[in-house]
């Protein structure tokens, strides 16, 4: 993790997987694989600092003290919808993750985030929460979403995405100053309709082949 709370995930499989999404000719389907393919790696580094405790264990060969995931089962949080494009390759990593679902959509006039569906585990203050979202554009969306997560009791909150906005990275990282970034790159900037450059288009209608 950086000093300044932004990891930009520096890994040739991840570069490469990347430039054939942002292609405007790449399927829905190979979009949608290399999107869980990426998110794989995401969560890699994401939980790089899951706590660990220790148990004893029998080998074949022997007893050992053997390290174990501590504390209560870690929480995915997808922003719906395209946020479920990155949990299937997360929970690949970590099958027994719990899931939050948060329903926002930005309104395409004001870009401002609407909630229109929340959902979450109980005991969150006590569970590491990873919210997902392929894109932070003007962070509207990141930032909202981590508000509900805080408002039901989330204390330690990472966000992860694909593509990055310059000025979403700003604006999360000066809203929530405790919650860390992870992405696989950041861009060159917003246009005026708030997508990012050059970017890859809308997440949402790319995974789910919808315009
Ligand atoms: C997209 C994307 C983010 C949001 C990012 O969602 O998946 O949630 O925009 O933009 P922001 O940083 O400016 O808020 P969208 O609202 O298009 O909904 P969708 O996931 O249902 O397609
Ligand atoms: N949401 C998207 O899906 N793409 C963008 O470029 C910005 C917001």
């Amino acid at each position: 993790m950086s000093s300044d709370g932004v990891t930009v995930i520096a890994h040739p499989l991840v570069a490469h997987k990347l430039t054939i999404m942002r292609r405007k000719d790449t399927s829905t389907k190979s979009f949608r694989q290399l999107l869980r393919e990426i998110a794989l790696l995401l969560a890699y580094e994401a939980t790089r600092d899951l706590e660990l405790t220790s148990i004893e264990i029998e080998t074949p060969l022997t007893t050992m003290q053997a390290p174990t995931l501590a504390g209560k089962k870690l929480v995915f949080a997808p922003i719906l919808r395209a946020g479920m494009g990155l949990l299937e390759g997360m929970l690949d990593l970590v099958p027994s993750a719990r899931v939050a679902h948060v329903g926002l959509y930005r309104d395409p006039a004001t870009l401002t985030a609407i909630e229109y569906y929340f959902k979450a585990p109980e005991d969150m203050e006590d569970r590491m929460v990873i919210v997902l979202d392929p894109m932070l554009a003007t962070a509207n969306s990141a930032t909202a979403a981590i508000e509900r997560l805080k408002q039901a009791g989330a204390k330690d909150v990472r966000f992860v995405c694909l593509l990055a906005a310059p000025e979403g990275v700003a604006r999360l990282r000066a809203a929530h100053p405790d919650v860390p970034i992870i992405t696989a790159a950041i861009d060159d900037h917003l246009n005026d309709h708030g997508y990012i450059v050059p970017g890859l288009g809308d997440a949402g209608d790319r995974i789910y082949g919808t315009k």
